[in-house]
């Protein structure tokens, strides 16, 4: 008898897996049965990934998705813990549709003009709080350290040139004089589209022909300084073109 053939079991009792092959039912029963279970669940779990995907987020869902994630991760304020956050709550974004306008427009005084750029608050976020912005068309937010919180600013209606920038050391707010930024990103936001940005970051916004709309996903991560918020005078013209650093100076509002 070759020691291949498993004649000891009764024929029913085994199961033939390959040509000349035989196991014993119970565990082919065992084996394949759990690897038959493992391709459901697999099946199971990528039609739950697709139907995530694809699933579509009214403002409201958005909330109720977003809070409990972003309440487990906000406490890092790290670099890399904020990437991830906001990084988090960027991807969520993507699925919001049907965002509803604020209940008031309120003037910002942030652009050159009063009625340049208006904000309105949608209630309900925690930790963060979404602010809708809208630019009149050209219209300018000038630059501004967030000190005291990061933002996920997501596109909805036109588009809006945004920059952002970083100290090239740390910025000193007593500083009367010259230092210098970076600028990291200059990005054409459309709706849809996102821009993060971290603590200790500079962002600006310039508005395109058609005036712009969008969300600012804001997060406080830190008590908010006593001073009014800093504006940065930059220059047009980058000392470095390859690093694309800039002089810059400080232009606090009242
Ligand atoms: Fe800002």
């Amino acid at each position: 008898m070759s020691q291949n053939s498993y004649t000891l079991l009764p024929i029913d009792e085994e199961v033939e897996v390959s040509p000349g092959l035989f196991v014993e039912r119970r565990s082919f029963m065992a084996v394949f049965g759990g690897m038959a279970l493992t391709v459901v669940s697999n099946l199971n779990a990528r039609a739950a990934i697709e139907e995530s995907v694809d699933k579509k987020l009214s403002f409201e869902q958005f909330l109720s998705e977003a809070n409990p994630l972003a309440q487990r991760l906000v406490g890092d304020i790290s670099a890399s813990g904020q990437d991830r956050y906001l990084r988090t709550v960027a991807a969520l974004t993507a699925k919001l549709r049907g965002m509803p306008m604020p209940a008031r427009w309120n003037n910002t005084g942030q652009g050159l003009k009063e009625e340049d750029y208006k904000i309105g608050v949608h209630p309900g976020g925690n930790p963060f709080t979404v602010l809708h912005w809208r630019l009149e068309p050209g219209a300018i937010c000038r630059p501004h350290v967030h000190e005291y919180g990061n933002v996920v600013t997501v596109g909805l209606e036109g588009v809006v040139r945004v920059n952002n920038y970083i100290s090239t050391g740390s910025f000193d707010y007593k500083n009367n004089g010259t230092f210098q930024v970076q600028k990291t990103v200059d990005q054409i936001l459309s709706p849809g589209s996102v821009n993060l940005v971290s603590l200790d970051m500079v962002h600006s916004f310039q508005a395109g022909p058609d005036g712009a709309r969008g969300l600012d996903i804001t997060t406080r991560l830190k008590p908010k300084p006593e001073h009014s918020t800093p504006y940065l005078s930059i220059a047009k013209t980058a000392l470095d073109e390859n690093t694309s650093i800039y002089d810059a100076s400080w232009a606090f509002s009242s």
